[in-house]
């Protein structure tokens, strides 16, 4: 089956799985394991950081990110679109006792005045500003500009409130950008990314500081359960990942892109396609009852591919490293038939 419901189903490649086979491991929590040290020491050159922490996934490091960073009962200003609000299941109350407070933000892109407005100090009455929290590339598929960055992280200097990115596809926004990923992570204190993704490891995600906040997190991911023993299994894995798969991106947006073009040209089809940076290609089909999804959805499963259902009427595909030129071929001629099919006999909306 070709899978394009994300890039987190990607699987270990054959090389991956014969580091992970032969992977030199010890126990992570003395510090014993070679690989995960590793790894980490490749982690932080690849951010610009000083030292980096191997953690079990993103929600995970931004969560240790926020743990780490805050104190109880303080406040965390951060787009309200981002994957920390969004998707993270309440973790910022669950675990780091933190107050969210949000911002508007057009596809990661946060205006400075709007931090300002809400920047505080702990009296009676307010929670301090203890962390700004930023995200690229979005997860609408958007990277944000470095020029977009630095205006908020400058801003969040100048008040010595610490910037944390959520850069869990800080490659892809990279390669959309032409930047490296030191330049968009040094416009943050720390920085989560995450291994699982486009980059195909099977687990695991980085977050990466100076050694003091990284020797702080390290007690944290103690507290959150997260020291793990013999990783250098996952992270052998990782290290090809960080090496060999980030330069790899950008084959996967060329063909976002291209899926995209196939995807405006079917009728019913309502699609942004400049707005395709990454490798998220997201759409409205005319047809997108409850029912119609459901088609859809099954339509493409019969043609040997796994899509997830629309949410609030869009659809998301991803392309990754095992969609090629032939897969991407076979997922255009099911776009084609699957859409035209549904616009032919639409349901009525439900
Ligand atoms: C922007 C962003 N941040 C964080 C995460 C969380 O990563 P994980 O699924 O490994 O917890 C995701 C996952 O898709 C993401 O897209």
């Amino acid at each position: 089956m070709i899978d394009i419901r994300s890039d987190t189903v990607t699987k270990p490649t054959e090389a991956m799985r014969q580091a992970m086979a032969q992977a030199e491991v010890g126990d992570d929590v003395y510090g014993d394991d070679p690989t995960v040290n590793r790894l980490e020491e490749i982690a932080a050159g690849k951010v610009g950081k000083e030292a980096a922490l191997f953690v079990p996934t993103g929600t995970f490091g931004n969560q240790l990110a926020l743990f780490t960073w805050c104190q109880r009962g303080t406040e965390v200003i951060l787009g309200e679109e981002c994957h920390i609000v969004q998707h993270e299941a309440g973790a910022p109350a669950f675990i780091a006792g933190v107050q969210t407070r949000c911002v508007p933000d057009s596809d990661g892109i946060i205006n400075p005045d709007e931090i300002c407005k809400r920047l505080r100090w702990q009296d009676l009455h307010s929670p301090a500003t203890s962390l700004v929290c930023l995200e690229n590339a979005h997860s609408s598929g958007k990277a944000v500009s470095l020029a977009d960055m630095k205006a908020v992280s400058s801003l969040a200097g100048e008040w010595k409130i610490p910037v944390h990115l959520d850069g869990a596809r800080i490659f892809n926004a990279a390669a959309a950008l032409g930047c490296s990923a030191k330049d968009i992570a040094a416009n943050a204190d720390s920085v989560m990314f995450c291994l699982s993704k486009g980059l195909c490891s099977p687990a695991g995600s980085l977050l990466a500081g100076t050694r003091d906040f990284i020797d702080a997190a390290r007690l944290k991911r103690k507290v959150m359960g997260g020291g793990m023993r013999q990783t250098g299994f996952l992270a052998a894995a990782g290290i090809i990942a960080l090496e060999d798969h980030s330069p790899l991106l950008t084959a996967d947006h060329k063909r976002a892109k291209k899926l995209a073009l196939a995807l405006s040209a079917i009728k019913g089809i309502s699609i942004d396609v400049d707005s395709v940076e990454i490798n998220l290609v997201f759409f409205k089909s005319a047809a997108s009852c409850p029912e119609s999804s459901k088609k859809a959805v099954s339509g493409f499963r019969e043609r040997g591919i796994i899509i997830n259902p629309p949410e609030n009427g869009v659809y998301r595909f991803v392309t990754h490293y095992w969609i090629g030129d032939k897969e991407l071929e076979q997922i255009i001629n099911a776009c084609e038939e699957v859409f035209n099919n549904l616009q032919l006999s639409p349901l009525p909306e439900a």
